[in-house]
């Protein structure tokens, strides 16, 4: 693979597929909305993107030959604009696309990350699905204010149990999918070494932060309280809600050894992730720009 276009090249995962890419024997271009100098490091073309935006799609495309695909997390907007740039991208010779879809994507109709697969199959791409588990930096990008200002997690997941993965080991994957064979056609379950519930992570982060953080299984009602106090939108709560009910009703756990067989060494787990990140939770350091999870904005 020469020239390896990376959408969602700013985000969580993609900009850690553009760090791992760089390691690579490829270009790399990085699609954003908004491309300035120095926003990469290394040898990265950043180019401009915008799934919305059919006129951006023609320089973004043009002499490349493997995609990684993420679909924002604005539903609402990018819609089915996804749809047709996919179609835009293989038709100038995007041969390879690597999605990043979202764990059970297969039996949830509701998904959006399901029609963007069935899509994918349909179409002449050469394709490989990453469906991965809720990411371990969810618990800095949209709950770390409650844990450093209140020692709590607060989220209507009950005692159900999470596969996280690290959005690292995710980025890996993709890049073993973008650049290696034997990926082709294949789906793959991207979750972390175990499932572990709200009260182990609550637990787990203490242990780490050497202080104390809660968990106490809020109703939907505390926790729509609760998010309006911090000033999150309807559309963004009521996503969130959903998403942590599918944990409450134990649809979120499934763990795969899919990334050790690919990666060919262990994922990380929660506890050392948690390690990794203890000056994040320091309460003076910046808030994560990024605020989005899986499927919402
Ligand atoms: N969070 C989770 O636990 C989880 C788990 C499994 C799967 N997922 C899936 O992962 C995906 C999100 O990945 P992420 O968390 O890495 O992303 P993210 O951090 O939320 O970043 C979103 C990216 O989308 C880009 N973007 C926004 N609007 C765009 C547009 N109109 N056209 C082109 N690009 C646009 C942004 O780039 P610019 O602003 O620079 O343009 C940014 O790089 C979603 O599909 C989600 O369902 C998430």
């Amino acid at each position: 693979m020469d020239t390896v276009l990376v959408t969602g090249a700013t985000g969580t995962v993609g900009s850690r597929v553009v760090d791992r890419l760089t390691d690579r024997d490829v270009t790399v271009r990085a699609a954003t909305r908004d491309p300035a100098d120095e926003q990469f490091q290394g040898d990265v073309e950043p180019v401009a993107f915008d799934f919305e935006k059919p006129e951006t799609w023609g320089a973004a495309f043009g002499g490349v030959d493997a995609m990684f695909l993420v679909r924002p997390p604005a539903i609402a907007r990018v819609g089915d604009s996804m749809l047709p740039a996919i179609d835009a991208g293989a038709r100038v010779g995007v041969e390879r696309i690597v999605l990043l879809s979202v764990l059970g994507a297969e039996q949830n109709p509701l998904l959006p990350h399901r029609r963007i697969e069935k899509h994918l199959r349909d179409s002449d791409a050469t394709w490989t699905f990453l469906r991965a588990s809720f990411f371990m930096e969810n618990l800095l990008a949209v709950h770390r204010r409650e844990i450093t200002e209140h020692g709590e997690i607060v989220v209507p997941a009950g005692d159900g149990e999470t596969s996280f993965v690290a959005a690292d080991d995710v980025a890996a994957m993709a890049v073993a999918a973008l650049t290696e064979s034997g990926h082709e056609y294949r789906a793959y379950d991207v979750t972390g070494p175990e499932a572990v519930t709200y009260y182990d992570v609550a637990h787990t982060l203490s242990d780490a932060l050497d202080r104390s953080v809660t968990y106490e299984a809020p109703s939907l009602a505390r926790f729509v309280r609760h998010s309006r106090r911090l000033g999150r939108d309807w559309s963004f709560l009521l996503v969130m809600a959903a998403l942590y009910t599918t944990a409450r009703l134990g649809l979120a756990g499934r763990v795969s050894d899919d990334v050790k067989r690919v990666l060919g060494r262990p994922t990380m787990s929660f506890r050392e992730w948690a390690k990794r990140n203890v000056t994040a939770f320091d309460p003076s350091a910046d808030e994560p720009e990024n605020n989005s999870l899986n499927g919402s904005e």
